[in-house]
């Protein structure tokens, strides 16, 4: 069985993120969605929630999990007996620290392999920090996360400025 895993900090999934995983999902049996548990820097969703958006959202994929892991990404390939990293690339710009960790993942399990799947166009300017940003500010959200998302970054921004 091909195993293939989708790591990232999730904070919150995206639109983005998802047509990542549903394009992963079709090349490979099964793709594991792991949340990175401990984030450098502070979360806006505890972990438990961020797992909770993303299984939400890839509820419609029949092989697709939501999983988490604490700390190096290739000791959690190891634990799951899988080999390859699937990461989205948006711009350029992404490129250098995508190559980064791909080098510093295959210098730690030279038998690991990362595969860069191209965001499609429409998300190529989409990040959980601009989402973030714009639902913080009273923005809409809407064309860039799942409906549930969604309503959890709008209740959680409504507990920060309750007039709004
Ligand atoms: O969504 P993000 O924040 O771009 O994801 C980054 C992530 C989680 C893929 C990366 O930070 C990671 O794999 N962290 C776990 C620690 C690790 O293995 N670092 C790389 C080798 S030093």
């Amino acid at each position: 069985m091909r195993t293939a895993v989708y790591p990232g900090s999730f904070d919150p999934i995206t639109l983005g993120h998802l047509d990542i995983v549903e394009r992963g999902a079709r090349l490979f049996d099964h793709l594991i969605v792991a949340v990175l548990v401990n984030l450098r820097k502070e979360p806006l969703f505890e972990v438990e929630e961020r797992i909770a958006m993303a299984t939400e959202s890839v509820s419609h994929l029949p092989n697709v999990s939501v999983d988490h892991f604490p700390g190096l990404l290739v000791h959690y390939l190891r634990s799951k007996q899988a080999r390859v990293i699937i990461r989205g690339l948006r711009a350029v710009s992404d490129f250098e620290t995508e190559l980064q960790l791909a080098s510093m993942n295959k210098e730690l399990m030279p038998d690991c392999e990362t595969i860069f799947i191209p965001t499609e166009h429409q998300f190529s300017y989409l990040s959980s920090s601009i989402v973030k940003e714009i639902a913080r500010h009273g923005g809409t959200v809407d064309r860039f996360v799942p409906e549930r998302v969604k309503t959890r970054l709008e209740s959680r921004y409504r507990e920060e400025s309750p007039g709004r």
